[in-house]
């Protein structure tokens, strides 16, 4: 078997490509030594919220206002443990962890609260994760308008900090290429596709909108492959992450060759504790020996380039599969009509006693 899985993140060596992605097991002390006795990477801890190192900033002026000022409640510090144990965590890992430790900050816009990302870098973290979250969109600001708040934020990290910085995107860009190239002339580092979707319903009785922070359904790496294979379009020179769905060795070895350089696994370690980063390894390992890979970055080297292709080929990704016939309609003799060859979805009927669109006899 291949067992070289060395790779390169950020201008970091990782012995691995798996990654724990930012959540609260990662500042366990016990639950992190196992995540990296399974093998991982490297860690990133739970984001310190921007709310909650505003509140720091303010609150020995005036604490009530400093709540209101900052959108702060007391429940953000047991969920990362409070921006006053973060940095002792953070050295406390330094000193017991043999991987990399990459702090996490989440917030909005720029200002005096980032100054927090030089007090992780000064506590020994190896790399910096920005998780950029934009909340509601103002209908009289401009997306060009809302991008450039991040690109400033962006440029504000390089000029402060000397570890690496990725920034964490969500999936809501027109031109995910554009702005990755944007952010790439700021001078970060490296890219993390995507931020996790909370998920959102609607409570009928209630007449309201609700949303609920889940693990990530067992069917999301495509709509991650989609983003990776984007960001790269035309040549980015970025570390990329993937961060969403990725279960299993063969989700991993999908998400490197769309463009990742690793992949971020958070919900699969909640759902199998540590074992899944060993099982997602040995997946990868049987994958580079069954196709003659000596090691993943020799694997990582063939990863085929995404080039700019023009409108009428960029078309073809979403025509093809819409009218590319089923196999077995392409095989069924013959045709009564064109709506026979129509590309017909369901592939089997949905329900005992219905048709094959569900519709009840
Ligand atoms: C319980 C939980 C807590 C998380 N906390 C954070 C966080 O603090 N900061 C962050 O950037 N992402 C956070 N995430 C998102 C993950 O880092 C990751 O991007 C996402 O879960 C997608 O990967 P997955 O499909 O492997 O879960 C969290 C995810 C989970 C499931």
């Amino acid at each position: 078997m291949s067992d070289d899985l060395t790779t390169t993140y950020l201008g970091m060596e990782l012995r691995s490509p798996i990654v724990i992605g930012a959540c609260p097991l990662t500042i366990e002390p016990e639950t992190a030594r196992q995540i990296c006795d399974a093998g991982a990477g490297a860690i990133v801890l739970p984001s310190i919220l921007q709310e909650q190192v505003t509140y720091s900033m303010l609150k020995r002026g005036a604490p009530i206002a400093a709540i209101q000022e900052s959108g702060y409640q007391p429940q953000q510090d047991r969920y990362n443990g409070g921006v006053d144990n973060y940095l002792p965590t953070i050295e406390r890992m330094k000193e017991n962890l043999p991987v990399p430790v990459i702090g996490s900050l989440n917030g909005a816009t720029d200002g005096q609260w980032l100054a927090f990302a030089k007090e992780i870098q000064n506590a020994g973290a190896d790399a910096l994760e920005f998780n950029w979250q934009r909340g509601m969109y103002d209908p009289d600001e401009s997306a060009d308008a809302v991008e450039n708040r991040l690109v400033a934020i962006s440029r504000d990290l390089c000029e402060t900090l000397s570890i690496p910085i990725a920034i964490k995107l969500n999936q809501n860009f027109t031109n995910l290429a554009s702005m990755a190239r944007k952010l790439q002339q700021t001078g970060v580092d490296g890219l993390v596709l995507f931020s996790h979707r909370p998920h959102w319903d609607v409570n009928v009785d209630r007449m309201h909108w609700t949303v609920r922070w889940e693990l990530s359904p067992a069917d999301y790496l495509g709509t991650i492959l989609e983003g990776l294979v984007h960001a790269r379009t035309g040549g980015l020179d970025l570390s990329i992450a993937a961060s969403g769905g990725v279960r299993t060795g063969e989700d991993a070895i999908k998400a490197m060759i769309a463009g990742a350089d690793v992949v971020m696994v958070t919900s699969e370690v909640y759902r199998e504790g540590p074992d899944a980063i060993q099982n997602i390894q040995q997946g990868i390992r049987r994958y580079l020996t069954a196709h003659h890979h000596s090691s993943l970055l020799a694997f990582q080297q063939l990863r085929p380039s995404v080039e700019l292709t023009p409108q009428r080929l960029m078309r073809l990704e979403y025509v093809d599969p819409l009218t590319a016939p089923t196999q077995s309609l392409s095989q069924s003799s013959s045709p009564a009509s064109a709506s026979a060859n129509y590309y017909d979805p369901t592939t089997s009927n949905s329900t005992s006693s219905g048709d094959a669109f569900g519709h009840r006899k």
